[in-house]
């Protein structure tokens, strides 16, 4: 029973694998936080009242409380889990328990993307049902705690029971304290094509905080914040993850306050967000997971990627091998017709590619980004037997069929705003700010949600279409929504969030075989609400292989290598001008769903047989990579070297990639200790060699990298 009531205490402890994660209801019927660390017993901790109202302080004794859902306005004074302004100007509230509900299973988050339970036995979950008897406000704290490895997934129902309009101003899916501050930050940072950056910062006085404002997760920050112990590394030390399932602007902070408490927070940005709860009106925060590991960043890694492989990715593509894929983008850009695309794909089939990728270009009448977002019908100049006529041929080759969209973008040059030039976001007297020339659609509009499922249907339903590649190029300006009240303006970024995952949830319900890849120039949504729509996304522009050490270093942190797209592209690389092998290329992208990005009609025999046996190879291994549990072992921010390794659920195999970037003279080869293997058992890799499973962790094993920019990658089995 990973959820205990402890009544004499008060405390529900929720539990699962080695974590616990404990509340309490204390006398006067406020929600506290005691605990999340290593697993308790269910009567190990108790509160004592004394330990803050003893205090003496210019500062109210509440100040120190350890509120499960804070609020401000009667002393205490950090950021609001929940903010609200009454009918009356004033932002006071008092949030006291009414009751409290427990219930096998997990619900789910009506609108909003969140991690499942599949059986009534993955996890339990605790209601707290809060109430600030002025206005009504009824807040019910939802936390589901998943049995396997203690995961919280937490969220926050707003409702209005009062019989006076509230405004939200500030809500927060999570917000946890700590009795102290001896501890790091961690955050993914970022720009376009060098996305997710590892950034650690010892906490100081302050506050530390990230944020989007941009509509979108964005680039430049992840969702995600970690703190640590001041030791902890990738293998041992405590680390707490919190990570928000939204796509759309958000913040994640830590303040450290006067008494040297830090409290850690994720959800939504109060700069860019704000909801008028009528009477009997309901809103629900996104869902923040929390993730707890005593073995540092790899055990929090690992947790996040179980969960979001197999918790949070839905569809019948979940669970299955990915198709490996060329795409022409980097191959053609917009100079393409028919017959380039289909030399591509005969050499495509010949090397046992399997799904060939239609990138930007194939609609209205696109020659460069300057035209026709929203004019979703095929160019028959470019495409003459059109998207069906295409698909025919590729299915006959043997290859499946994929199409790129960008369904929330406008451009001004199309037939779609000439009709309706209201449908984008603007604000009336002001210039609709474009980028790469285009316009962002009011995705908080019914009648804009139903135009591009109608659109997107249409082109799916009869164009034979295996696969979509969803992107979104731009971030949102003048994001208040001319077709909201004044006092609504402030929702529209997040209406547009909801109206996006209608229009997603609806288009990948009714087209249940397709697979859907997300996409923002590259990774500026690689964020878990879109891998709950789509099982995988496109890790970011930059597809030079050097660089994607970094950025899939980096991605890992929480997301699986199930859910990053990884291709090998073109040299000299167009992002960096960098030269490297066919094989490091191979080498790098193997280690998440694998394709190529290239014009193959360009490359030589001997280089099109390369890329066939690196194909063969991938086949091979790819539930190995998707599966397997991934253990970073050598960071690419910290020295020449990257490694990482995919081990077997039963530890039978490992997959050992080791890279290097710039070679040194005068070095000893590198010895790289592997985990989570069988100490007992012997390994022999695929050249012959033979290893005891305790020697490979302890002592290492050493890899030969010789040159800039080279790879090796050894499989080793259980023999
Ligand atoms: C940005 C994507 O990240 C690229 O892969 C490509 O699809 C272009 N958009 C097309 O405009």
């Amino acid at each position: 029973m990973p959820l205990e009531f402890n009544a004499s205490a008060q405390t529900w402890t929720l539990s699962g694998g080695n974590v616990s994660y404990v509340l309490h209801r204390d006398s006067q019927d406020r929600l506290l936080h005691l605990y999340w660390g290593p697993r308790l017993p269910a009567d190990a901790l108790t509160w004592d009242p004394k330990d803050y109202a003893s205090f003496a302080s210019f500062d109210l004794p509440v100040a120190l409380l350890p509120y499960e859902v804070p609020v401000c306005g009667a002393g205490w004074y950090g950021t609001p889990a929940v903010g609200i302004r009454t009918a009356r100007g004033d932002e006071v509230a008092d949030l006291r328990v009414v009751s409290v509900s427990v219930e096998a299973g997990k619900p789910s988050l009506p609108g909003l993307p969140a991690t499942y339970a599949e059986s009534a036995d993955e996890a339990d979950t605790l209601s707290v049902l809060l109430e600030d008897r002025l206005t009504g406000l009824q807040v019910t704290a939802q936390y589901s705690v998943f049995a396997s490895d203690g995961a919280v997934a937490r969220s926050l129902l707003l409702r209005n029971a009062g019989s006076e309009p509230l405004t939200v101003t500030s809500l927060l899916s999570a917000s946890v304290p700590f009795w102290r501050s001896d501890l790091d930050a961690v955050h993914l940072h970022g720009a376009w094509a060098r996305e997710r950056t590892v950034v650690r910062t010892p906490l100081s006085a302050g506050e530390l905080r990230i944020a989007s404002a941009r509509g979108a997760s964005g680039h430049e920050e992840n969702p995600f914040m970690a703190l640590c112990e001041r030791n902890a590394c990738e293998t041992s030390g405590a680390v707490w993850g919190a990570s928000l399932v939204y796509s759309g602007s958000f913040q994640a902070s830590c303040r450290v306050d006067n008494f040297g408490h830090a409290r850690l927070s994720v959800g939504m940005n109060p700069d860019t967000f704000s909801w008028l709860l009528e009477p009997g009106e309901s809103l629900s925060s996104p869902e923040a997971v929390l993730v707890f590991s005593q073995d540092g960043f790899n055990g929090m890694s690992q947790q996040y990627h179980r969960l979001y492989r197999t918790r949070l990715a839905r569809g019948a593509w979940r669970s299955r091998p990915r198709p490996v894929l060329v795409n022409n983008w980097e191959g053609t850009y917009f100079d393409f017709d028919e017959q380039r695309l289909l030399a591509i794909a005969e050499k495509a089939a010949g090397i046992g590619i399997e799904l060939f990728v239609l990138d930007d270009g194939w609609f209205g009448k696109r020659d460069s980004d300057n035209c026709s977002l929203g004019d979703w019908t095929v160019n028959l100049r470019k495409l003459p037997s059109g998207l069906g006529g295409l698909s025919e041929k590729l299915h006959k080759m043997g290859l499946l069929f994929g199409l790129w969209f960008e369904p929330e973008m406008v451009s001004p040059d199309s037939d779609l705003y000439r009709a309706h030039p209201d449908w984008c976001l603007h604000v009336d007297g002001r210039p609709r700010t474009e980028a790469r020339q285009q316009l962002v659609l009011d995705l908080s509009r019914a009648e804009v949600q139903e135009y591009i499922i109608g659109a997107v249907s249409r082109v799916l339903s009869s164009s034979g279409v295996d696969y979509v590649k969803w992107d979104m190029n731009r971030n949102m300006t003048e994001a208040f929504s001319e077709a909201l009240p004044r006092e609504r303006r402030k929702e529209t970024q997040h209406r547009y969030m909801l109206g996006l995952y209608r229009v997603l949830e609806a288009i990948t319900s009714a087209f249940p075989k397709i697979l859907f890849e997300s996409c923002s120039g590259g990774g500026g949504r690689f964020d878990p609400g879109m891998l709950f729509y789509m099982p995988q996304t496109w890790t970011s522009d930059d597809t030079d292989a050097v660089e994607r050490l970094k950025l899939q270093y980096g991605t890992s942190m929480v997301y699986p290598a199930s859910a990053m797209g990884a291709h090998v592209s073109a040299v000299p690389n167009h992002q960096t001008g960098r030269s490297t092998s066919l094989s490091m290329r191979c080498g790098v992208a193997l280690a998440g769903n694998f394709g190529f990005e290239l014009d193959l009609a360009k490359l030589s025999e001997g280089e099109l047989q390369e890329a066939k046996e690196a194909v063969q190879r991938v086949k091979a291994l790819r539930d190995l990579t998707r599966e397997g549990t991934f253990w970073r072992l050598l960071s690419p921010f910290e020295g020449r070297y990257t490694a990482w390794a995919f081990v077997s659920e039963d530890k039978s195999e490992v997959l050992l990639c080791a890279y290097q970037a710039l070679s040194v003279p005068n070095t000893a080869p590198v010895r790289i200790r592997l985990r989570g293997l069988l100490p007992d058992a012997w390994y022999t890799a695929e050249d012959g060699r033979r290893f005891h499973g305790a020697a490979l962790m302890q002592q290492g094993i050493t890899v030969f990298l010789q040159g800039d920019f080279t790879g090796s990658v050894l499989l080793l089995k259980k023999a």
